[in-house]
């Protein structure tokens, strides 16, 4: 990695800690900065698999790590053609969840001008806070939303942060499906955890598409080459991720999809 991509990360690493210390005071967060490891370090590169976890270090590596394929996925014409066209149906699942003024937070990034959209649908009065494991992505998006001063991207792992009660929504956007089966609990619960009284924790991400759909088996071949830990959300609602602690705390909504299920959303309303 060049010297001027890690200036950059650098200063975006330490921008967003400062940013964060500020939220931490208006939120007590303080535990957030402990948690992740990631916060403490001065040595950040983008591309070195140790820093990784396995599954980003080997099979997303190419998708969200490497720098020549991150420039090329980046672009809404991808995206939208990744998604079979339906970027802005997605998008909007995110998007009619938000108001002006909310405090939101994203555990991961996502590609295309989703991000660009939600820190418009928030506003200045309002914030957006993105976390994403692949220091990269922090560069880009940062570079990115520059000119939302209501955003900050920083470097966490969406596995184990503990932002506990800070947020009016927490949106989760197509990142569930990455994760692997045995870490899906941890990112759900801590999402679930992010979420104020009276706030909500929004997962849009793919569900299980119907028998006769016609992209069901390039899916299923996609999944079983490219994501190993997709075909879980296929066979396993999203809210029996949920830690059965928090069953008291959350109101589920049924899940809507798009797309002959291809596509899913499901909310949960924090009640206590
Ligand atoms: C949101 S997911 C999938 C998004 C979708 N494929 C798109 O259109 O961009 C992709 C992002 O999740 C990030 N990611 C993966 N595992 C993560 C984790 N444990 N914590 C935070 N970010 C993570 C990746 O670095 C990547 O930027």
């Amino acid at each position: 990695m060049n010297s001027l991509r890690i200036t950059s990360l650098q200063r975006c690493c330490s921008i967003g800690f400062r940013q964060f210390s500020s939220l931490r005071n208006t939120f007590g967060c303080r535990s957030f900065l402990h948690s992740s490891k990631f916060f403490h370090s001065t040595t950040v590169r983008g591309n070195d698999k140790e820093e990784l976890p396995e599954y980003m270090a080997n099979t997303y590596h190419w998708a969200y790590v490497n720098p020549r394929n991150v420039a090329l996925l980046d672009n809404n014409f991808v995206v939208n053609t990744i998604l079979f066209g339906n970027y802005i149906r997605i998008q909007n699942f995110a998007l009619s969840e938000i108001k002006q003024g909310d405090q939101v937070f994203m555990p991961a990034s996502v590609y295309g001008s989703a991000c660009r959209n939600i820190a418009k649908a928030v506003g200045e009065a309002g914030r957006l806070d993105i976390i994403d494991i692949s220091p990269i992505q922090v560069v880009r998006n940062t570079r990115k939303l520059s000119r939302y001063p209501q955003v900050t991207v920083l470097r966490g792992d969406a596995r184990s942060f503990d932002l506990q009660a800070a947020y009016d929504v927490a949106c989760s956007f197509m990142l569930l499906h990455e994760i692997p089966d045995e870490n899906k609990s941890s990112v759900v619960n801590n999402v679930l955890n992010s979420v104020k009284v009276g706030g909500k924790a929004v997962f849009i991400d793919y569900g299980r598409p119907s028998t006769l759909h016609p992209v069901r088996p390039i899916l299923s071949f996609v999944n079983d080459w490219l994501e190993p830990w997709a075909k879980t959300l296929w066979a396993h609602p999203i809210s029996s991720f949920a830690a059965p602690e928090s069953q008291d705390h959350f109101v589920w909504e049924t899940e809507r999809t798009i797309f002959g299920g291809v596509y899913q959303k499901v909310v949960a309303h924090r009640i206590a």
